[in-house]
Order: structure tokens, then sequence, then C-alpha cells
């Protein structure tokens, strides 16, 4: 169950990391949260680093061991995670959409960005370290490559952490056990209604070419299909592909 067992860290490198030196060391139970209050190098998806403020915003690894899932059906990992998170911030704010793979966006600015870092052996899921940033009451930022934003941002309130700690693993846990459940279907359903962009045109960069798409869609394999004005479907994988905003 996530969030039964809850690690407080006042300061940490960075969560990800703290919960892979645990579990190297033992194996933690199935949904422990490792949460801190400032990461000195946050890690971000790449070569990114992840910025907030102390105390400010809700950073957290969720530990899994996602056996009942095949290699090939690991995106849903994904998916049900950004799901989730999107049930999460809904209690609090309009228009929360899922920009592919698994950033939250609101209003064309992330409010939240998900590092998942897996064990992989043979053809299963040893472990999953599922690194959740959301922004909550921090209002200015520094790097703007990315347009941040943050709940207090929209409402103008102020959140109290640790009762959006337990919102946030309500949400993750429900959405967790319909995956359990094997309710894929659901699941798509779901997140494709969410999907930021989705049936409508906007520009796109891959390589050097800058190119005007619509999002159809994200194939099982986890990549996204796009459709230019010559309606030809192209699949794109993480680094193959940037969103211009
Ligand atoms: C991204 O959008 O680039 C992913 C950002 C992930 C940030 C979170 S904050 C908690 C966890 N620990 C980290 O070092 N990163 C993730």
């Amino acid at each position: 169950m996530i969030g039964k067992k809850v690690i407080f860290l006042n300061e940490t490198e960075s969560t990800n990391k703290a919960a892979y030196d645990l579990i190297i060391k033992e194996k933690l139970p199935e949904g422990t949260v490792i949460t801190a209050g400032y990461q000195s190098s946050g890690k971000g998806r790449g070569a990114n680093s992840w910025e907030s403020a102390k105390n400010k915003n809700l950073l957290l690894s969720v530990v899994l061991y996602p056996e009942f899932l095949e290699i090939t059906q690991q995106f849903f990992l994904s998916k049900t995670i950004a799901l989730g998170i999107s049930d999460f911030l809904d209690q609090f704010i309009p228009d929360v959409a899922i920009k592919w793979p698994n950033d939250i966006y609101v209003s064309n600015k992330k409010i939240c960005g998900t590092l998942i870092e897996q064990a992989i052996s043979g053809k299963k899921i040893q472990h999953s370290i599922i690194g959740i940033g959301i922004n909550i009451n921090q209002v200015r930022f520094h790097k703007n490559t990315i347009l941040p934003t943050s709940l207090k941002k929209i409402t103008g309130i102020d959140y109290d952490l640790s009762a959006c700690l337990n919102l946030l693993c309500i949400c993750l846990n429900n959405r967790c056990n319909q995956l359990k459940a094997k309710k894929f279907v659901e699941i798509d359903k779901a997140y494709d209604a969410r999907l930021y962009r989705k049936e409508e045109g906007a520009f796109y960069k891959s390589g050097k070419k800058v190119f005007e798409a619509i999002v159809k869609g994200v194939g099982t394999d986890g990549c996204l299909i796009l459709k230019t004005k010559d309606g030809i479907e192209t699949k794109y994988a993480i680094d193959q592909l940037e969103f211009i905003l």
C-alpha cells in the first residue's frame, strides 16, 4: 500500500537516490514513500535537474515491485502514476492534462515531473523507483526553461504539505489497484482523455526539423503518435521529440 511506510528526510541529494541506496541494503515494503523537504541534486529526466525551494513542494519517491507487469507493459506504470497525480491535482484545480509521457501540465505550464528508474531482470521489472516532484507552494522559479507553475501560483492558496502527501498517496494507491487488477482498457481511456494536445494542431521539433502535427495517441510501446497535415502518422520515442511550447 502506497504511503503505509513513509520515510521523511529534511534534506537529501535526491529522493530517488535515497530510495535506491535503501533498496540495495534491504527490501523496503511495497509502496514505501521516501520524501524530503529539500534535494541538493534533484534529478529530472535526461540531463535535467529538478528545482524545488526548501519545504515548499512535494518531493517523493515511491518504491514498487510491479512483478505482475511484463516488460512490454511497462508504459502502463507510467500512465497509472500520471493518472494518480492528475486525480490528486483535480481536487484543487481544473484543466489538468498529461503531457506525454508523464509530465503534468496546467494551461501550458508544468506543475509536476516524474522520473521512473527501474531495475529489469529477464522479462520482469525487479523494482521501480517512482520519483515525483509536484510544485505546491513555490511561486518564484529560477530556471525558466520549462515554464513552471504551482498550485499556489494558480489558486493563491498556501497548502499543508503533509495533508497533500496523504491525499496523493490515496490517489496513487487507487490507480495502482486498477493496474494490479489489469484494467488496461480503463487506464488507456483515462490517459487518452487527459492527453495534452490530443487532436490539436501544434508545433514539434525532431532532430533539426520543426513541424506542425496533431497528437493521435500513445502506442503500447509508449511512443507518441503524431499525424502531419499530409496524413502521415509517425511514432516518436522520448529522446526523438521536443514539444514547442
Ligand atoms: C522531469 O520532469 O524531468 C522529472 C522530474 C522528477 C523530479 C522528482 S523530485 C523527487 C524525485 N527525486 C529526484 O531526484 N527526482 C524526482
